[in-house]
This record gives C-alpha cells, structure tokens and sequence, in this order.
C-alpha cells in the first residue's frame, strides 16, 4: 500500500483531516474513510455499496469498463475453456490450481460429502408441493446446520474446510431433490463415478424405469455456466454472505442468506425472468411495444437479462456463453420455438438501438443463461438453483478468506436519520 492521501476538509468548521490512499494490485484506489467520523465527526452515504469498498480480497478481479473478469488472476475466458468446475472451485478456494495431487485429493474429498443425512431428506415433505425450489433451497441449506454440530466452530479453521467441502459437494443433492419432491419422483442417491456436473444432471433426469445416459452436449455447456457463474467478488448475494458471516453465524446459514439474496429477479433471478419475459412477449411482431415500455421513464418495466452494475462496457462471461449459446441452438432441435426467435431479435435490436448502446445495456449472462437452460429442458425455477450451485464455490471462498481477515469486523452499516426528532410519549386516552 502507498503512502499516498487525500485531505478532506469540512468547510462549515475549517477541520482537516488526510485519509490514505489504498492501491489495490489491481482496479481504482481507494481512499481508507475509517477515520473520518473520529476527526471529523461525519459519516460517509453511499446507497446501494456504489462506490464503497466493503473489504481486502485476493480472489476475484473485476474491471466493468474493460470487460476484464480474473479469478485469482486467471482471466475467465482462460477457465472457461481450459478447466473444470470442480478445479475452478479448488482456485477460489485455495488461490492456486492444483496440482495432479491436489486435484485428485479434492475432487475424492468432495465425492465423499455428496450424500445427505437421511433424516434431512424428511424436510422436502415438508414443503407444499409447489414450493419454489429456491424456497426449498434457502430452509434446507440452512436447515444442514442442524445436522453438523462436529464442525461448526467457525474460529476452527479444519472445521471451516469440512464445512466447505460439505456446502460444495451437498448443494447439487440438495438442488436435485427440490426438484424431484416438487414432482413426484423418487430420490436418488448421488452417483460418484460420474464427474459433478454430469452427477447433478443425473440426479436432476433420471428416472428408475429407463436406463440414464449423458448428454455431452448438456454437460458441456453447464460446465460452461458453473464456471461462469463460480465468483463475482462483492454482488449483493455474496456481500450478504459476508454480512451475515460477520457476526460468526455458521457457514450452512450464511450461504442460506446468500441463496435468499440471489433469488431476486435483479439479480440471480434474472435468468427466470428472462424467459418469463420472453414468453410473455410471446411473438417477435410484439417486440416493439415491449422495448417502448422498457425506454418509457415513466413504466418501471425493464428488460430482463440487459444492463449490469459493474460492466458497463459488456459482460465477458456473456461474450462466452452468447457463443455456446448460439451452438447449442443450431445442434439442438429446439430453434423451432418463437422463444429463441424473440431473443435473437431482442439481442439484435439492443446492439443497434440508441437507448439501449448510449447506456451501454448489452445482454448480460442471464440472457444466455436463461436461454440455454430452456433449450436444455431445464425447468425454469430452476434457472437461479443452478446459479446458487455455482455460486456456493465463491461464497464459501469468500467466507473463508473473510474469516482469516483480521481487520474484518462485524458488518454494521450507519445511516441518515431522517425521522421524526425527540418527542414525548403522549397517553392513549390524550391522543
Ligand atoms: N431495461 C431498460 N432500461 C434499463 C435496464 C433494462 N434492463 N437496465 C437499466 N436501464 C436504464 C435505466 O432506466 C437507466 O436509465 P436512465 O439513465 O435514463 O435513468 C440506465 O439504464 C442506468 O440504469 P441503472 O438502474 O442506474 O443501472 P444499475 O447499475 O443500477 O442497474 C441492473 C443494473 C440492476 C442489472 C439493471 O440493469 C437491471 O435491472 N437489469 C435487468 C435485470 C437483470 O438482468 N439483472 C441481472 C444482472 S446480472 C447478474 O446478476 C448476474
């Protein structure tokens, strides 16, 4: 870190106060604020996190106007093509890829942990039968803390491994049986010769009465989406994960809070709504109307699947999966639906359109994710479950580093009062 700051001065008193300047290795400067309510007794208002630092990481690096996404310094576009899930995971996690040793010794270590207890499986009864499944999700994940009182001391850093590895190996079991409950179908037991991915599609598919194989062209472009989708430095569901892992709350219940997070439509959600949106726009000849209510200021309506926080150059992880995406249609028998059409007309019309260009809102991964998974036959709600499975490699590697950081405190934004000031109570019979 530079010796480098910026004087803040508060021009109603004429006090000064000089902040460091923080240089990343990487991305802007930051300017350290801790001390500037101690000196100068203010706060700092930033709604939405859009400019504030929450933390110090080493795992994720994002440039929004470039179009740069490298986890631990690998750029994306490399992973995507080159590695696996389960190998990306071991990254994030233990911030270098693995040796032959290594890669071996984990992905046994994760195969080890992909059952459930038993008894947890008595909680998918529980739900109505047409719970969503990130419902389901959210009350299971958490519900694991339950079951695994041998290594829930956070401040114990094996037990925080086996954590990991259990959270990592159990989501795609989990994911599946809120599927299969929410059907009918039976439950079936994870199959440990098949790698993570083609397992997850097994216990998601196969059904008792017929033989099951794999579809390559399915396992490829989920492998695709897993790694993708694996970190994203600090998006709301993670930086909810983090918040809520802050006060020391087990890991089965902060990654819980970050599947309730991602579940919003302006974030995981996104890739449901996208088709959503495509359905209800049913026919191409509709399109303009929907992009009229989308430019008018006064509809609140918006595009599903365009725009993004952070880039707004375009979305790299789009620009992979937009080309897996366009394969898989042209080999799949299912280009003869108007979904796709609507989509590919809804892409066009948003590179071209001056609305859409001068707020650089290009589609963003969601649009080809949500396409993709339709064209797979993946049932919709379950779009942002397989985002949540994908994600659980950056939330555990962001909980873990969070709980070796030593200036990490317990996450207590302040606020802008803006009530009513001191009164007095007045009696009900007065009133
Ligand atoms: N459709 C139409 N107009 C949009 C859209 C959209 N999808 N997104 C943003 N805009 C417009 C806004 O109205 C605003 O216009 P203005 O400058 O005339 O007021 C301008 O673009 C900037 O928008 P902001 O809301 O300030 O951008 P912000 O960074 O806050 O929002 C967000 C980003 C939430 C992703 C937004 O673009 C959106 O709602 N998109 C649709 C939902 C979506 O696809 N979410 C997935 C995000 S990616 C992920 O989670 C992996």
């Amino acid at each position: 870190m530079s010796n480098n700051t910026v004087t803040i001065t508060d021009n109603r008193t004429g006090k000064k106060v000089d902040l460091d300047i923080l240089d990343p290795t990487m991305g802007s400067s930051t300017i350290d604020i801790r001390k500037l309510h101690k000196e100068l007794g203010l706060f700092t208002y930033d709604p939405g996190f859009q400019a504030t630092a929450s933390c110090k990481s080493d795992i994720t690096f994002i440039d929004g106007d470039k179009g740069i996404l490298l986890y631990r310094g690998y750029p994306i576009e490399q992973l995507a093509e080159k590695s696996g899930y389960l190998e990306t995971s071991y990254l994030l996690i233990y911030g270098h890829l693995p040796t032959p040793v290594e890669y071996h010794t984990f992905v046994k270590t994760i195969k080890n942990h992909t059952m459930v207890h038993e008894d947890l499986k008595m909680f998918f009864n529980g739900f109505h039968h047409d719970a969503h499944p990130m419902a389901i999700m959210v009350g299971v994940v958490g519900a694991l803390s339950a079951f695994y009182h041998d290594s829930l001391d956070v401040n114990n850093p094996r037990h925080r491994e086996i954590s990991a590895h259990r959270l990592l190996a159990k989501m795609p079991t989990i994911a599946a049986y809120s599927h299969r409950r929410a059907h009918g179908l039976p439950l079936p037991y994870p199959r440990n010769d098949l790698d993570f991915i083609e397992n997850f599609l097994y216990m998601m598919f196969s059904v008792p009465s017929r033989e099951w194989s794999v579809d390559p062209i399915a396992v490829r472009a989920m492998r695709l989406i897993f790694i993708l989708h694996a970190d994203h430095e600090q998006n709301a569901s993670t930086s909810t994960v983090r918040l809520a892992s802050s006060s020391g709350a087990n890991p089965f219940a902060c990654i819980s809070a970050g599947i309730a997070s991602l579940w919003g439509p302006a974030h995981g959600g996104a890739n449901e709504a996208v088709i959503r949106m495509l359905e209800e726009i049913g026919t191409p000849d509709r399109i303009p109307q929907f992009i009229a209510r989308a430019k008018d200021k006064d509809d609140e309506y918006r595009l599903m699947g365009f725009g993004h926080r952070v880039y707004k150059n375009y979305d790299p992880r789009a620009k992979i999966i937009r080309a897996a995406c366009n394969e898989l249609l042209e080999t799949m028998d299912s280009t003869n639906t108007p979904l796709f059409d609507i989509a590919r007309e809804l892409e066009r019309i948003a590179l071209e359109d001056e609305y859409f260009v001068s707020r650089n809102l290009y589609p963003n991964v969601d649009f080809y994710s949500g396409i993709i998974f339709k064209a797979l036959g993946m049932p919709m709600n379950m779009f942002t479950v397989i985002f949540a499975m994908a994600r659980t490699a950056g939330w555990i590697s962001q909980w873990l580093e969070m709980m070796d950081d030593k200036e990490q405190r317990i996450g207590r934004p302040r606020q802008i009062y803006t009530g009513v000031k001191m009164r007095d109570y007045v009696d009900l019979n007065q009133r």
